[in-house]
């Protein structure tokens, strides 16, 4: 795949060559189609709160919900039942239990660790992806420790590695580091392996921006509160970048990320074109909460209509090179898919 488009010097022009005839009927549409969207492309990132049988809807993600624990499992069963290979579990974190330091991050029984041991024990043949950061456990909201107004990268890395390590612990087989502190992967992995969990795959976060389009996420796990009107530019990247997303891939490859994910999605379908036509590497691509509100959001009003959108914007990340998506349609997506 990937190779450049094989364009002959002198194509046979008009009217020999009509590129409508192969549009004409649904069969050699299918048969020409280039890419293909399955259940198998899809991670489905869903919120965790404390309690038991509940659920509250995320007003800024419509159809997207918190779910206590129990209900994660069932949900999470739905998903493996369709089909889909993993799901990411995002806590909602109490606010009595965050910390400047965000401590909390490293217990073994807080609230996504709970929820990794009670999905594993239920699906074990499901995926489980856990965020390595700690902006769900800061009162600052950042993803690191913060020393004299400023996000410290080594020390964090530190805190990082005990988090990662609680999660591998509690039977999560994936740890994604969101955080983009330098050298994270290279530490997490070198600690994964010390402690017996070398099979414990790491998908890093490798070229992840400072984007505006994780407004919704940060509501739903209640950091936006937190952050207030700080910003992340300091460890995420510069969206007017694209050179610079290759470096931070090339270093967490070199650092051992078994995958490598660009977030958000759908405004940088470029850079997931780059990164795999660079690397070859098994190459996902997040598309973030913002990105569904302006869909959902556009669909519940009439303006788009909702499900073509979706299947459209998941299959232009496959178009674009990507292996895989995670995206918060993706059990509306499987459902879809399986249908036919
Ligand atoms: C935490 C994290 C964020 C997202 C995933 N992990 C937010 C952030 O970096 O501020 C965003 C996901 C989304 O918007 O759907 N570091």
């Amino acid at each position: 795949m990937m190779s450049g488009p094989r364009l002959s010097a002198n194509p046979g022009a008009y009217p020999l060559t009509r590129l409508r005839r192969n549009r004409r009927d649904d069969w050699s549409r299918r048969l020409v189609g280039e890419t293909r969207l399955g259940v198998e492309d899809l991670i489905w990132p869903v919120f965790v709160c404390e309690g038991d049988g509940w659920r509250e809807p995320v007003e800024s993600m419509p159809g997207v919900e918190r779910l206590s624990i129990d209900f994660v499992v069932e949900a999470a069963g739905d998903a493996a039942a369709l089909g889909i290979p993993a799901i990411a579990l995002f806590p909602v974190v109490d606010p009595d239990r965050k910390t400047p330091d965000g401590e909390e991050s490293a217990n073994p029984d807080n609230l996504v660790c709970r929820a990794v041991r009670a999905v594993a024990e239920a699906h074990d043949s499901l995926g489980i992806v856990c965020d390595v950061a700690l902006d769900p456990f800061t009162t600052h909201g950042q993803d690191g420790l913060v020393r004299d107004g400023i996000v410290v990268n080594d020390e964090t890395v530190q805190a990082l590695v005990r988090q990662a390590l609680v999660q591998a612990e509690a039977g999560c087989t994936v740890i994604a580091p969101s955080d983009m502190m330098d050298g994270r992967v290279g530490a997490i992995r070198a600690a994964l392996d010390a402690d017996g969990h070398e099979h414990v795959r790491i998908m890093s976060y490798a070229a992840k921006y400072a984007s505006a389009f994780y407004g919704p996420f940060r509501d739903a796990v209640g950091s936006a509160a937190q952050l207030g009107q700080a910003d992340k530019r300091t460890y995420q990247i510069d969206p007017a970048n694209g050179d610079e997303a290759l470096r931070e891939v090339a270093l967490d490859i070199a650092e051992g990320a078994d995958m490598v994910m660009v977030k958000p999605g759908m405004p940088y379908l470029d850079i997931v074109h780059r990164v795999k036509e660079a690397f070859g590497m098994p190459t996902y691509v997040y598309q973030v909460s913002g990105e569904y509100a302006m869909l959902a959001g556009a669909a519940a009003r009439g303006w788009l209509d909702g499900e073509r959108v979706m299947l459209e914007s998941l299959s232009a990340f496959k178009r674009a090179g990507a292996d895989g998506v995670l995206s918060y349609f993706a059990v509306q997506a499987a459902r879809r898919l399986r249908a036919g």
